[in-house]
């Protein structure tokens, strides 16, 4: 079978002039770091969330997204850097009421005036780094369960992430579409690609909270993500600068030449 002729707008990086050429591969080397600085950055704030800082673990991404399911600010200040502020007892009644609602009526009775005791000589709301426990509502924010990164906040990434790795994607695309590779549907695969990636990575996001087997989706979906993104780097710039023309492409220039003569 003859590999089918080749697209009459198709124009291999060996037919593109030198100006172009070191355009391409200048936004290619600065892409390039930025997603490199992308991954250490990912895995700096990610890492480590289970408990393990060498990996990057399915937990990690689980606890990211839906929450450690586990504690609240509060129950890991008072039984870590907080618990010499307090007597065991009075630090794991607190610990529980916390777990079990942080109902208003215990507040009054027991929580207020132990904390009145205990913790408002630093938490009494004149330092704005510190949480302010001199009142219910103040108490309540460090009270609630980790439940992972919030709606709004994914809603906020999701259309940066959206915007900014389109556009990415579409310069490394056009860029990559000068590449002589076959079979095309790999090259069409290759290049359409990140974009169903980045689609399903952002859904995943909000599935994760509902289902944590998601995780795994997201997970996937960044890695083929970046994956097309190495391919599409590597064969460009190898072909861009140190392969030979392909066959195909000299084979046209042949032909044009004896059609004009
Ligand atoms: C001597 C001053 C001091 C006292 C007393 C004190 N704290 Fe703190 N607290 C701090 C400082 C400083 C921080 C911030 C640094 C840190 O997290 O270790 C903090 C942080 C916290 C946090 C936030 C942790 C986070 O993850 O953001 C909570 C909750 C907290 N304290 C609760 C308490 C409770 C409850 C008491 C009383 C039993 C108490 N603190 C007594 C100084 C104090």
């Amino acid at each position: 079978m003859s590999e089918a002729p080749l697209h009459r707008l198709y124009s291999h990086y060996s037919e593109l002039p030198p100006s172009l050429r070191i355009l391409y591969t200048a936004a290619l080397c600065i892409l390039g770091s930025g997603y490199l600085f992308a991954l250490v950055y990912l895995f700096h704030s990610h890492s480590g969330r289970d408990g393990n800082p060498m990996t990057l673990s399915y937990d990690d991404v689980v606890i990211a997204y839906a929450g450690s399911g586990k504690g609240s600010k509060l129950e890991s200040a008072i039984r870590g850097p907080m618990s010499a502020m307090l007597p065991a007892d009075e630090g794991s009644a607190i610990v529980k009421w916390a777990q079990q609602g942080a109902d208003r009526a215990t507040y009054d009775s027991f929580v207020k005036p132990t904390l009145d005791k205990r913790c408002l000589s630093c938490h009494d709301g004149s330092n704005p780094h510190l949480p302010n426990l001199s009142n219910y509502d103040g108490l309540k924010k460090v009270t609630e369960q980790d439940t992972g990164t919030d709606v709004f906040t994914l809603v906020r990434v999701s259309h940066i992430h959206l915007f900014g790795i389109t556009f990415i994607f579409f310069l490394v695309g056009l860029i990559f579409s000068h590449a002589y590779v076959r079979p095309i549907w790999l090259k069409c695969v290759v290049m359409a690609m990140p974009f169903i990636c980045l689609f399903i990575d952002v859904i995943s996001w909000y599935l994760v909270k509902i289902y944590h087997p998601f995780a795994l989706v997201t997970m996937g979906s960044g890695g083929l993500m970046g994956a097309s993104f190495a391919f599409m780097w590597c064969v460009s710039i190898y072909q861009m600068w140190f392969s030979r023309t392909p066959q195909a492409v000299l084979d046209r220039y042949q032909s044009n030449k004896t059609v004009i003569g």
